[in-house]
């Protein structure tokens, strides 16, 4: 068990990629805390899940885009388990539409609860992991940063500014022992895909080398290892996890 005695605290763990994570922190033995916004139901069914596999996990409501949630949220899990190790900044939406007719309750959606939920969590663990001498923060960005999708400018605004965050606290909290890195998947199934993989069906899997979309359980891999005292040496790094979508070949 690589995180045996590792305290984690997820992000918009009730479904897709960052129920992958829960899971994969949870198997290696880290007790688990997540968060969720709305879905109730995907987040105790998960928790009883975990039970039956004798894993600890504990699921949290809360709104990320809210710093007054993220420091009761960040109290609550230090109150029970005493210490926060892990921290897994994954809840994202998108909201998207061009610039011309974009609403700016979707650009502030959008920046609120990607960008600002980085900074309110991070932030709301750093004492703790500060004081231990040791923490892994994780954040969850997306190849969206890098390319420019018609559509999505508050999206890889968001992503964007989750990079340039990462790498400038990584060198803030090496000294304290805290790494931060940022995973940015490419294309993988989960609902927030659903609609592209609709409309776009197998036009998709021609444009990645590996030839498939990406599975949750992908990306979860990458968090895992980042989480792991593997990594100890790795910091502010942004991780393309996209079966070779960004390479850019024919
Ligand atoms: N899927 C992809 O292809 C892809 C690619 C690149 C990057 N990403 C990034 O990966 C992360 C996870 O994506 P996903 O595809 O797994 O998304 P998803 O299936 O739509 O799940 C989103 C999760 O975030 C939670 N959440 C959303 N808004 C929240 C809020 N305001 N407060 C608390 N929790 C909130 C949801 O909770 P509820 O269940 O309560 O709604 C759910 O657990 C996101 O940051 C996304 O941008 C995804």
């Amino acid at each position: 068990m690589r995180l045996a005695g590792k305290i984690a605290l997820v992000t918009g763990g009730s479904r897709g990629i960052g129920k992958a994570v829960v899971q994969a922190l949870a198997q290696e033995g880290a007790k688990v805390a997540f968060v969720y916004r709305s879905n109730s139901e995907a987040a105790e069914q998960l928790v009883s899940e975990l039970e039956l596999d004798q894993c600890e996990a504990i699921a949290l409501q809360g709104d990320v885009a809210s710093k007054e949630d993220a420091d009761k949220i960040v109290e609550q899990v230090l109150e029970k388990w005493d210490k926060i190790d892990i921290l897994v900044n994954n809840a994202g939406i998108i909201r998207d539409g061009l610039l011309a007719t974009m609403s700016e309750e979707n650009w502030q959606a959008v920046i609120s609860t990607n960008l600002n939920s980085v900074f309110n969590f991070c932030q709301a663990v750093t004492r703790t992991m500060m004081s231990a001498r040791f923490g892994r923060i994780i954040n969850m960005s997306s190849i969206a940063a890098d390319v420019g999708n018609p559509g999505q400018a508050n999206y890889a605004a968001s992503k964007g500014g989750i990079n340039g965050f990462t790498r400038c606290i990584a060198a803030e909290l090496a000294r304290r022992g805290i790494t931060v890195n940022a995973v940015s998947p490419g294309f993988i199934e989960t609902d927030m895909t659903t609609a592209v993989r609709n409309a776009a069906g197998d036009q998709i899997k021609k444009k990645i080398p590996v030839r498939r979309l990406g599975q949750p359980q992908d990306i979860a891999n990458a968090v895992l290892f980042l989480a792991s005292d593997e990594a100890a040496y790795i910091t502010g790094q942004i991780l393309n996890v996209d079966g070779g979508l960004t390479l850019g070949g024919m």
